[in-house]
């Protein structure tokens, strides 16, 4: 058990190793047949794309309904520092560059899907409104976590110099974003669904 739960990088390998399990036992069962095309590689975009969209979309949950509510009430109030010093850094981490891949995958994704996908879907043409509006409310959520969250975040955490002036304004900037982003995660995600399952 150690041998795997010891440490996360084995754990994620495992993990892949598993996957390809899957698809090894459905190919010979005959309940999904593998075969290395243009069609596989569209749908293994889609499968990278949702997995980064989950680390995204939870790590933004998590702020908004877990770490964000819980900070006042941490006692004694000098353990908050544990979470502003270690934990959220190592999230923001995770959530800038989850978002950034989220939308590097989505585009290629369309990109990749026949049919003048990418150009309908930015335009909102028929038929890929659906995914077009929700493509859109992704990438006004990206530039808020790239242009507004982060930045404002390394003043508040401080990541980089910036007065008391300066932290108290970065606040509502960073939290009315993130909220902002939550909002919008709800339409975006029936968006991202409904293009092809609604
Ligand atoms: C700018 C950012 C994004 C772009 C360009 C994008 C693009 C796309 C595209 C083209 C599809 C395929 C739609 C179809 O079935 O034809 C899709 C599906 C999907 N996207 Fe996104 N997306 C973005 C952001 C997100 C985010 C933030 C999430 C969060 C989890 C997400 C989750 C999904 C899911 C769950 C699907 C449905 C997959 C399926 O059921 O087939 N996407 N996206």
């Amino acid at each position: 058990m150690a041998a795997i739960f010891g440490s996360r990088q084995r754990t994620v390998i495992a993990g892949f190793v598993i996957a390809v399990l899957i698809v090894v036992v459905l190919h010979v069962t005959g309940a999904k047949m593998f075969t290395l095309d243009h069609s596989w590689s569209l749908f293994a975009m889609r499968w990278l794309h949702i997995m980064s969209g989950v680390m995204w979309i939870g790590l933004l949950w998590y702020f908004n309904f877990v770490q964000t509510p819980m900070m006042p009430k941490i006692q004694p109030p000098e353990l908050a520092g544990g979470v502003t010093k270690f934990i959220a850094p190592q999230a923001l981490w995770w959530f800038r560059w989850g978002a950034l891949a989220t939308v590097v995958t989505g585009l290629l994704l369309a990109a990749m899907t026949p049919g003048g996908y990418l150009v309908n879907a930015l335009t909102l043409a028929q038929p890929q409104r659906a995914i077009g509006i929700g493509i859109w409310m992704a990438l006004i959520m990206a530039f808020n976590v790239w242009f507004l969250i982060w930045p404002n975040q390394q003043k508040i955490l401080g990541l980089v110099p910036a007065t008391d002036a300066e932290k108290a304004k970065a606040r509502p900037i960073a939290a009315y974003a993130s909220r902002f982003n939550t909002m919008f995660s709800i339409g975006m995600l029936y968006c991202m669904a409904v293009q092809s399952h609604g």
